[in-house]
């Protein structure tokens, strides 16, 4: 297998791919998480690598091992995987799947934060993270040709996923249902819409691993454009 592999239709293609939930501190004994296991992002850097493309997996801490054949770089908060993803490009494609945290906490606590004998609850404040995918997707030189984005949603998948569409400027959305009753997230399948400038694709529910290998063959076509 591992000799055919070397030579698909994305040899010689560089593609960086997220993955994984982020991390954001809160204070040096806890954190921000969320449900991703990285599983959909695994799945999709492993089948662009079996078709032969050079893939830099960029992978917060996610509940998954990385894929073999992979160039793995680690991190924990969405500023470090913006860095790391801006370190990894140019590539010919960027495929976006983590789920990275919206929010971080606005202040720096280098210590524990500690309960203060009052009953108050500490208030904690948020600042945005930079939006990884929309920042790729703006490059005014050295964009990737297809820059991929990925749209959890709970509710009103298409609608909100084709505004995201518009609104990061990403050519491709991969949408999808993580309410809780879909068992998406942290399951094994995924049911997804393919957002492209052709409209809305409703795909079967089928194995993460299958909509990934669809996935990297429709990526291997439109690199071959
Ligand atoms: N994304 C990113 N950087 C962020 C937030 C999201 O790169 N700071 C990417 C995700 O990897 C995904 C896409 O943007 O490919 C959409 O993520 P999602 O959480 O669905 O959308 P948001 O724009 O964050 O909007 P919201 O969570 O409010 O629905
Ligand atoms: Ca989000």
């Amino acid at each position: 297998v591992e000799a055919a592999l070397a030579d698909g239709p994305l040899k010689g293609r560089h593609i960086v791919v997220t993955s994984g939930p982020t991390h954001e501190p809160i204070d040096p004994v806890r954190y921000i998480a969320n449900r991703s296991s990285g599983a959909q992002g695994t799945a999709l850097a492993r089948a662009l690598a079996a078709l032969g493309a050079d893939v830099t997996f960029v992978t917060g801490p996610a509940t998954v091992p990385p894929p073999d054949g992979v160039k793995v770089v680690k991190v924990q908060t969405a500023r470090e995987m913006l860095a790391a993803v801006q370190t990894a490009l140019p590539a010919d494609a960027a495929v976006f799947a983590a789920a990275v945290a919206d929010w971080r906490m606005a202040e720096d606590h280098g210590q524990k934060i500690k309960k203060d004998g009052s009953g108050a609850p500490p208030v904690l404040s948020f600042a945005e993270n930079p939006d990884i995918l929309a920042t790729v997707s703006q490059m005014k030189t050295g964009r990737p040709k297809l820059v991929v984005g990925f749209a959890a949603e709970t509710e009103k998948v298409e609608a909100h996923a084709t505004a995201k569409r518009q609104r990061k400027g990403c050519d491709w959305i991969v949408a999808n249902d993580v309410s809780p009753v879909t068992g998406i997230m942290g399951g094994d399948e995924n049911a997804v819409v393919l957002i492209t400038d052709a409209g809305a694709d409703r795909w079967p529910r089928m194995r993460k691993s299958l909509v990934a290998n669809r996935l990297a063959e429709l990526i291997a076509e439109a690199l071959a454009q």
